[in-house]
């Protein structure tokens, strides 16, 4: 992973936010390469989503919405994680993601000190593992009573009250393994107040998804778009959690964006929708380069269940640190539809021209993360290879991004073979202006061609297009284009096309580039 997030930084996919002073836990930037990157993804989930079939729409709703929206969303009260904080160090963590230890636990009533009141009742414990001696826990245990601002050599002795062997408790910190809090209820929303006056009636959230908007609207856009059941409304959008614990680069973010779709459809239907959801995003992912092998399904148990859903399939993806959800696709049932209308007063139900009666539909959500799925497909491309170098022949370790030509920041890289031949570079200029309009084509006449080469290897560029004498003077031998077509001895106009995956080279005419790259990106 070390090596996926140093390559992020050095190439521009991925910065920390607010570096400069230190950085925000939980947030980031994406650079220059990190934005195409991402907006090719959620154009081809948009694609996918609204362009490529009729029974979607889409939507953009805003970030803040009415306080009233979370309280019957359910977020208000159910939106939570239980916290625990070290009482060492005061790191918080999520109770349900600590790891249990097993060991011999000291429990500690407190201390004795050379001050006037000597005897400070204070109860603290610590867990060392089996076999290690007290003497690890005391020492421990003196800097936990250090930092409630008594000396080290003030304390005359740590009054012991019993110990224990304990077998997977989740009441000591797996760190250091000083005694936890209790766990205590933590609510995931970003609070924040709307206008000049900071009272309790103008709280409000950031979201923390984007569903709750489509819910809302629900009426509105199912009358402007005349759609009938079975018909969805996606969205692309930030959401904000205020996780306790930021962590795996940018896999668990406190502010992060959402592909969400919102399927509508007839009660009593949702099982079956839910199966079909997750056959088409399972064939999605292996169209933006996932493949299939990597990603496993995880029913999830009814305990672990969101509280609004009846049913959820988690897609997970073998990351470098673990496997790890990327989407869920969960059946709500009618939960939200119902609260919004019992909480507005306003109707909600769908009438059944067929049936000639109402109802609330059900929902079924693929809910995907952004952000997750770029650092999956960062995962997925990064490779380190030995290979023999273009020019020299020599060995040496090549990095790359194997993304797939639909994913890939650029496109191809244009270049002339020398930039102080004038006739090289005009050419390369002129095949930039042309693909320029249509899609992200990189110029670069800095280097060495190897170079240059490695260089949007490391980007995940897939092709190369260097113009080169044989354009100007025509080609040495007659081949097959990269098109299929022949390419005669002699012809001029062609260039080197070279394959970032394979390495190979051969030749296209420049008339062909464009029509080529299409099939390949599209
Ligand atoms: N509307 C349903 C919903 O929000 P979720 O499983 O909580 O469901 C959906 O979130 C997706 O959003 C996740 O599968 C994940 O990809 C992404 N996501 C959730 N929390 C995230 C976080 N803290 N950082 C990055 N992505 C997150």
């Amino acid at each position: 992973m070390e090596k996926i997030v140093a390559l992020c930084k050095r190439r521009g996919f991925i910065f920390q936010s607010s570096e400069i002073y230190g950085g925000l836990n939980g947030a980031w930037d994406y650079g220059p390469l990190g934005v195409e990157l991402k907006r090719n993804l959620k154009d081809y989930w948009w694609k996918c989503m609204t362009q490529v079939r009729d029974d979607i729409v889409g939507f953009d709703g805003s970030i803040l919405m009415n306080a009233a929206v979370w309280k019957a969303s359910g977020h208000v009260d159910t939106f939570s994680d239980p916290l625990v904080e070290c009482l060492l160090t005061k790191k918080r963590y999520r109770a349900d993601q600590i790891e249990p230890q097993s060991g011999t636990a000291y429990f500690y009533k407190g201390i004795t000190t050379n001050r006037a009141e000597a005897v400070i009742a204070l109860p603290f414990a610590v867990l060392v593992p089996k076999g290690k001696p007290e003497a690890s826990a005391q020492k421990t245990a003196r800097q936990f009573y250090a930092g409630r601002g008594y000396a080290e050599a003030e304390i005359v002795s740590l009054d012991l009250e019993k110990s224990e062997v304990v077998e997977n408790s989740t009441a000591f910190n797996p760190e250091n393994g000083a005694q936890l809090s209790e766990p205590r209820v933590f609510n995931l929303m970003l609070k924040t107040y709307i206008g000049p006056v900071q009272d309790e009636s103008a709280i409000t959230y950031l979201r923390p998804e984007t569903a709750q908007a489509m819910f809302v609207q629900f009426k509105n856009v199912l009358e402007v778009s005349r759609k009938k059941l079975p018909f969805g409304i996606a969205q692309i959008g930030k959401a904000f959690r205020n996780e306790i614990n930021p962590r795996n680069f940018t896999f668990r973010s406190r502010e992060f964006e959402q592909m969400e779709l919102e399927f509508f459809v007839k009660p009593g239907t949702g099982p079956e929708w839910l199966n079909k959801w997750l056959e088409e995003r399972l064939t999605w992912y292996e169209a933006i380069g996932i493949p299939r092998s990597k990603i496993h399904v995880l029913t999830v148990p009814d305990k672990d269940r969101a509280f609004y859903s009846q049913g959820t399939y988690d897609l997970e993806y073998e990351f470098p640190f673990g496997i790890q959800e990327l989407e869920g696709i969960a059946h709500r049932g009618n939960y939200d539809l119902k609260q919004h209308q019992e909480a507005s007063g306003k109707p909600l139900e769908y009438f059944d021209e067929e049936l000639k009666s109402k109802y609330l539909a059900e929902v079924v959500e693929p809910s995907a993360g952004v952000d997750r799925t770029v650092l999956a497909l960062l995962c997925e491309a990064f490779a380190e290879e030995t290979v023999k170098d273009e020019e020299s022949g020599k060995e040496e370790t090549r990095v790359v991004l194997r993304f797939t030509p639909r994913m890939a920041p650029v496109k191809a890289g244009i270049f002339p073979l020398l930039k102080n031949k004038p006739e090289l570079v005009a050419k390369a200029r002129e095949i930039q202006k042309t693909l320029q309009p249509l899609m992200k084509v990189a110029y670069d006449e800095a280097g060495s061609i190897g170079k240059r080469y490695r260089r949007i290897d490391e980007e995940g560029t897939p092709f190369g297009i260097t113009v080169d004498f044989e354009t100007l003077e025509g080609a040495k031998v007659a081949s097959t284009s990269a098109t299929g077509s022949p390419i005669e001895a002699g012809q001029k106009d062609t260039v080197t096309l070279r394959h970032r995956d394979s390495m190979k080279q051969e030749r296209i005419a420049i008339g062909d580039i464009f029509g080529y790259l299409l099939t390949k990106i599209s």
